[in-house]
């Protein structure tokens, strides 16, 4: 919706050190400036601002970001109102946006600047009307409502009457009332309250703005809530009710719990657990579920024990599944079936709510458990039906470790090998999978000989062209139908298999690392190496082609591009290992070259076990080997002169 080139302008005008400097105090260390963090309690500074990354980063609770990051989290503002305020900062205008162009600048609507007036208008105005009816008071008495928290959540009351509003605003006729959501035009242009003889419960924005407003009658009634339309200030799907409620709650404590109703969020507030907000009358949506996650790191489901509130649930876990990332935790608490929360915490109290929640279900338990309920794992039909549904839910999945403890619970579950359910849900690397780097390196992928000093390795010299060789390992060899080829085949990229894992995502980090501090090498990276497989690789291809676009990007205009990609907390963590190395131009040099030279070397490596492993050789084979060799041994002095170990020789050299 904002254009890209609008952030990294905006980015590179804003200086993170003096944004953050005016709200948290910050004392120089070193090369950067540090405080105690105000994302969590702490003693001692671990909150450290890189005035040249314009980038914070906390060694203790791991907040970490650009200057967006900050006033989101710090000022807990939404992702276009942290964007607003830093554009007002340096005199520069954000463009309109999709949401708002029919009610934007232009002759036709009222600015949506208008419309939050109105709505603020429009509460105070219920607030007071809650005051002047004993029969509404009356009704919050029974449910148990005090007033100091009918305040803090700005409740009040719309009176009966079809045009009340007409007490709050002196133009009823305001085409904006209709645009907000306050007034509704009939067919025959009639125009009356939406909302009448009902309790206000406020829906506010991160900035504390009155966006929208959900109604409950008195008296039973249909409906019995009555929220405001989605307007250009109200997106269902965005908001959650409470949320700048429980701020203050979240600054000491990393867990939120989602629940679903109006009363749940204020009845749970008023006995003590302030950690709460609840979704707006929709389902739990992935942006939900994102925002709450940027706050804190543990979400507790709190849904009612009906059969309505156990299909929210399973909602909710579906979303979860495919927006979690490593190291948050979602979990699932169920009350008794004849209770919600807000009855709950009333007959309990708090500690009673946190005690059930200390009992709650992690997602994995709440995602075996049903599943087993529903079909049955004492039979092998009712296993398979259980395991092919989890299969989306886990192929959907974007925490690699995560997913990988599932797949092994559900397994067991199953009765099968986690293995053989990776393989049947299609998840495990097809067999060969590290087989593109040996064959890249086939292909011709010799150093470039980019570094000063470093000999230039010229592809065309050592290798036989593409061409030239129909002996190499891969496609050429699977597609031969002849036994003894397909078993040099299997042998072949057996043995490309084991030089593929860890070591590989290693080298991956180191390189992710140094393209953040020295972004103007990504030229240099043999981007034909780098796995298609692994999430680093994934990252590393991602962020060269961002860099080859926009040479100049620095860790903050990095960090803006990547939000909410697959590919950000990786690049967060590189960010933040940069943070505490503090490697200096030539140390971040000297490391992505020596990660360059061990991945060819290992490329190189892998292709000649693959030859090896052969019962004999033809001539172009034992031409390739040798061709091999060579730049084997010349990419092991390369190494050593750059001072990167060599970890691992060849066997069998
Ligand atoms: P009470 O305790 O009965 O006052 O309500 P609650 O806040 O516990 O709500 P409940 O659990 O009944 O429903 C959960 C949420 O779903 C509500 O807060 C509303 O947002 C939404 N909701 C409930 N009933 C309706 C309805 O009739 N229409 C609409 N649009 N939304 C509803
Ligand atoms: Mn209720």
């Amino acid at each position: 919706m904002i254009s890209e080139s609008f952030k990294q302008d905006l980015l590179s005008r804003i200086d993170i050190v003096e944004l953050i400097d005016t709200r948290v105090p910050l004392k120089k260390a070193g090369a950067n400036m540090s405080a105690c963090c105000p994302f969590h309690s702490e003693k001692t500074p671990s909150f450290t601002v890189s005035p040249s990354k314009q980038f914070y980063h906390c060694f203790g609770c791991g907040a970490h970001g650009n200057a967006i990051t900050f006033l989101m989290e710090y000022g807990g503002l939404g992702y276009i109102e942290a964007l607003r305020e830093l554009a007002d900062q340096c005199g520069m205008k954000l463009p309109e946006m999709d949401r708002t162009q029919n009610a934007g600048t232009a002759s036709d609507g009222p600015r949506i600047s208008d419309l939050t007036e109105l709505m603020a208008r429009a509460m105070t105005w219920y607030r007071e009307q809650l005051k002047r009816s004993p029969k509404a008071i009356e009704y919050l008495k029974r449910r148990g409502l005090d007033g100091k928290t009918a305040a803090r959540f700005g409740v009040g009351y719309a009176p009966e009457g079809w045009q009340s509003l007409q007490g709050a605003f002196t133009h009823y006729d305001d085409p904006a009332l209709v645009e907000c959501g306050l007034v509704i035009v009939n067919d025959e242009s009639r125009r009356y309250d939406r909302f009448r003889d009902r309790i206000m419960f406020p829906i506010l924005n991160a900035r504390s703005q009155v966006i929208g407003f959900g109604g409950r009658v008195i008296d039973g009634g249909e409906p019995k809530y009555l929220n405001s339309p989605e307007t250009p200030l109200f997106e269902k799907g965005r908001e959650l009710y409470g949320l700048p409620q429980a701020r203050e709650a979240l600054r000491s404590q990393d867990r939120i719990f989602v629940v679903e109703g109006y009363m749940d969020v204020v009845a749970l507030a008023q006995h003590g657990v302030a950690n709460v907000v609840a979704t707006l009358g929709t389902a739990t949506t992935p942006i939900h579920l994102t925002k709450l996650l940027r706050q804190v790191n543990e979400i507790v489901f709190c849904f009612d024990g009906d059969r309505a509130g156990r299909k929210a649930a399973w909602h909710a876990l579906e979303i979860s599944l495919a927006a979690v990332p490593d190291g948050k935790m979602i979990r699932f608490l169920f009350l008794p079936p004849e209770d919600d929360p807000d009855t709950y915490v009333r007959a309990h109290g708090a500690a009673g709510f946190n005690e059930a929640a200390a009992k709650s279900m992690p997602l994995s338990r709440y995602l075996a458990s049903s599943l087993a309920e529903r079909h049955g794992a004492d039979s092998a039909e009712g296993r398979s039906a259980l395991l092919a549904e989890a299969r989306p839910l886990v192929q959907s999945m974007k925490a690699p470790l995560l997913q990988m403890q599932l797949l092994r619970e559900l397994a067991a579950l199953g009765q099968m090998g986690a293995e053989e359910l990776a393989l049947a849900y299609g998840l495990s690397a097809p067999r060969g999978a590290g087989r593109p780097v040996a064959l890249r390196a086939a292909e011709g992928a010799a150093p470039r000989g980019n570094f000063a000093g470093k000999p230039n390795y010229s592809a065309k010299s050592n290798y036989p062209n593409k061409s030239d060789y129909p002996g190499k390992p891969g496609a050429g060899w699977s597609r031969r139908n002849d036994s003894a080829a397909q078993w040099r085949s299997g042998t072949a990229q057996r043995f490309a298999d084991q030089t593929r894992p860890a070591n590989d995502r290693r080298l991956e980090r180191q390189m992710l690392r140094a393209l953040l501090s020295a972004p103007e090498l990504a030229a240099d990276v043999p981007v034909e190496l780098i796995s298609e497989q692994s999430p680093e690789g994934l990252a590393l291809h991602a962020l060269i082609q961002f860099l080859n676009d926009l040479p100049q990007a620095g860790s903050a205009a990095i960090a803006e591009h990547f939000r909410d990609s697959t590919h950000e907390s990786l690049l967060n963590r590189a960010q933040a290992d940069l943070m505490g190395l503090d490697l200096g131009k030539d140390g971040v040099r000297a490391e992505l070259e020596g990660a360059i030279f061990q991945m060819r070397l290992k490329a190189v490596d892998a292709e000649l076990k693959a030859i090896y492993a052969l019962s004999s050789l033809s001539d172009e084979e034992r031409e390739r080997e040798r061709a091999l060799r060579t730049l084997a041994a010349e990419l092991r002095t390369a190494l050593r002169n750059s001072g990167g170990a060599d970890e691992r020789g060849p066997d069998g050299v």
